[in-house]
């Protein structure tokens, strides 16, 4: 257990919080919505430390937040809807899930491996103060512990996390109180969560409906299990050897051609794991075959053998 401390909103405490940042660690932050667990989105190891703080047992992808509008291009596409949307609501509590650019540079374990990125300009200035100082995308989910309800004062997240974190930066209680409306524009402009923005305020917009959950006309959602990264070669887990022909992923103990963590660590492996699905996958070929071995179903585990067995269950 570490300690968390409890940060002043001050210029001095944002510029601690952003070199904890900066050196990969983990700070909540306010938002006008909720608080946030922060941590660079780059860095494969502070994001799989955002999934192991919340004890989340699915690798969800992950809201990136921005302090503007050109920083968000260098990260994402954004279409004309998009700037529209932006000019009317951002800052403000409206994600945007838009296709990711194929440079971005973003962990993989933020966007769940898929082709699109969440996006979101908060207007809690200090937020946006700590976003400047930090000089970076910050991923983050709302900070409590998975399933839980989602925190609106420092107070709540150092119930739920503390020892998990290093910092929280206590920006008083959120305005908002609930989570940003997310809209997806990597297709029709499909409603994903109502929130802090109203639907008809963007539909006023966009001049359109948007489609709900549920809607036939609806392509498949991202975000969706279903799309997420899937193997072109079979998968078989539990393994300790390799077959004949299958790449071996091994952990832990049991070696393989290539390691999600040599040393067993489940952080480490969680930070490695979907950019060797599609190391692994390369090196199989099209009709080959991996093979991973046994991943305890603990801490971060959990999630991870959660994205194997999908990646293991039969294709339709
Ligand atoms: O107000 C909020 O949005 C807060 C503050 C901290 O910004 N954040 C928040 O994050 O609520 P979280 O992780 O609790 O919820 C993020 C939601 C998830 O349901 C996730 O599935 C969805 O955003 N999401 C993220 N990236 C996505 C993507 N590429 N495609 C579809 N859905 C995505
Ligand atoms: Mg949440």
């Amino acid at each position: 257990m570490m300690e968390t401390r409890l940060i002043a909103p001050t210029d001095e405490g944002v510029a601690d919080a952003a070199r904890i940042l900066q050196a990969g660690g983990l700070v909540a932050m306010p938002t006008e919505t909720v608080y946030g667990l922060a941590g660079d989105a780059r860095n494969d190891r502070a994001v799989a430390r955002i999934f192991a703080a919340k004890n989340r047992p699915q690798f969800n992808p992950l809201i990136v937040h921005l302090p503007d509008l050109d920083s968000v291009a260098r990260y994402a596409l954004l279409t004309p809807q998009a700037r529209a949307l932006a000019a009317a609501f951002w800052p403000g509590p409206l994600t945007l899930v838009l296709p990711l650019r194929a440079d971005a540079g973003l962990s993989p374990l933020v966007t769940a491996g898929h082709e699109t990125v969440a996006v979101r300009l908060p207007a809690h200035p200090l937020a946006r103060r700590l976003l400047q100082a930090f000089g970076g995308p910050l991923a983050a989910p709302s900070a409590n512990p998975s399933g839980r309800v989602s925190p609106t004062r420092a107070d709540h997240v150092m119930t739920g996390l503390a020892g998990r974190i290093e910092a929280v930066l206590d920006g008083g209680p959120c305005a908002v109180g609930v989570e940003s409306t997310i809209v997806a524009l990597d297709g029709l402009p499909a409603l994903l969560r109502p929130g802090g923005v109203a639907v008809e305020a963007i539909e006023a917009v966009l001049g359109a409906p948007l489609l709900l959950p549920g809607d036939p006309a609806r392509p498949k959602a991202p975000g969706q299990l279903a799309s997420h990264y899937a193997p072109e070669a079979t998968v078989r887990l539990n393994a300790e050897n390799a077959a004949p022909g299958e790449v071996l992923v091994g952990f832990g103990p049991v070696p393989g051609a290539l390691t999600l963590s040599a040393r067993g660590d489940l952080v480490e492996a969680a930070a490695n794991l979907f950019q060797l699905l599609r190391e692994a996958d390369a090196l199989a070929g099209p009709a080959g075959a991996i093979a991973f071995a046994p991943i305890p179903e603990t801490g971060l585990g959990r999630a991870i053998n959660d994205r194997l067995r999908r990646a293991a269950a039969p294709r339709g």
